[in-house]
């Protein structure tokens, strides 16, 4: 059986519908178990027939953590380190969630699995540390970076887009920041077809693997791409001049990275998975979309 880890955030939210239309059989938990308690982990575990371990708890709010290292450490390498030694004592496979910014941005090409971490803030160093919690805590481990995640459920930027865009006469994003947009049901398509596949006769090998939608663009071009949809499918109620603007311009108590691409070419050649377009992804999304 799965057991899913932060089954009411945005991604654990999109695994938990996905599971249940797949009949795949899994318990989700959130807070209720918290992972900062190695006791409540080990408890949960002896007392269900786990195999699988999805991690998809974290800390999340990068500004936030700044101010807030104790409990975002707490959560992003404790709470990882907590579920991998629940998952090795389980004999238990564990798929643990990371994020593109354990990497500092300055690149200026794909960044691979192989490539140097170096986080440059709180949230991208206790991710990172995180996931060398999991390496050293479990053999059974498959850590999936993403990035730029949005989804049906709970905040993210195309909600923000669209609530501004019916809000504003006029709305400034940055253009010069790099990256991927992540559709979160893409990513839980992926950790499925990952179990299925290591369930089966696909030997796919412990590691780091990187996912996030096809395609390169800057957030002002995300936007501009989610004010098209929103206008095509009458989500939108009302004209918005979408402008860019440079990141000096929104001053933030974090540095985001400039270039935040990650390459998949391992996780397309090894998952043996084709990975759609990032405009393609929000077209269905939005197509999905019911404003509420
Ligand atoms: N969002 C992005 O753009 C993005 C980008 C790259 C990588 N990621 C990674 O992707 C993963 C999923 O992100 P997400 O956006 O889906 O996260 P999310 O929406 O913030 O969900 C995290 C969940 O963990 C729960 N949680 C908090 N403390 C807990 C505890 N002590 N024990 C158990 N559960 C606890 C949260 O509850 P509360 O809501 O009550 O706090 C929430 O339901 C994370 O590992 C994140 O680092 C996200």
């Amino acid at each position: 059986m799965i057991w899913l880890i932060g089954n009411k955030g945005m991604l654990g939210t999109e695994l938990s519908l996905l599971l249940e239309q797949n009949n795949i059989p899994f318990i989700g938990t959130d807070r209720e178990v918290d992972i900062t308690d190695p006791a409540a982990l080990r408890d949960f575990a002896s007392s269900h027939p786990v195999n699988w371990i999805i991690n998809c708890a974290a800390y999340t709010a990068v500004d936030k953590a700044e101010d807030d290292e104790v409990a975002c450490r707490l959560l992003n390498t404790s709470g990882p380190a907590n579920i991998a030694a629940a998952a090795r004592d389980k004999g238990a496979r564990l798929i643990h969630i990371s994020t593109d910014y354990v990497f500092d941005g300055t690149g200026n090409r794909p960044y691979t699995e192989e490539d140097a971490t170096c986080p440059t803030g709180v949230y991208g160093s206790t991710k990172r540390d995180g996931e060398l919690a999991v390496i050293e805590n479990n053999p059974h481990f498959y850590i999936i970076r993403t990035a730029w995640l949005y989804g049906k459920h709970g905040n993210n930027f195309v909600h923000t887009m669209l609530r501004l865009m019916n809000e504003r006469e006029e709305i400034k994003v940055v253009h010069d920041q790099y990256g991927s947009p992540t559709w979160a049901f893409d990513l839980a398509q992926v950790i499925i077809s990952l179990m299925q596949q290591v369930d089966g006769t696909h030997n796919i090998p412990c590691g780091i693997y990187h996912y996030t939608g096809e395609g390169t663009c800057t957030w002002f071009e995300f936007a501009q791409a989610i004010y098209a949809e929103g206008k095509s499918l009458n989500l939108l109620t009302k004209p918005c001049t979408v402008k860019p603007c440079t990141s000096a311009e929104y001053p933030a108590k974090v540095k985001r990275p400039a270039y935040s691409v990650l390459d998949k070419t391992k996780t397309k050649s090894i998952m043996r998975i084709i990975i759609p377009a990032w405009n393609d992804s929000l077209r269905s999304f939005l197509q999905g979309h019911d404003n509420s």
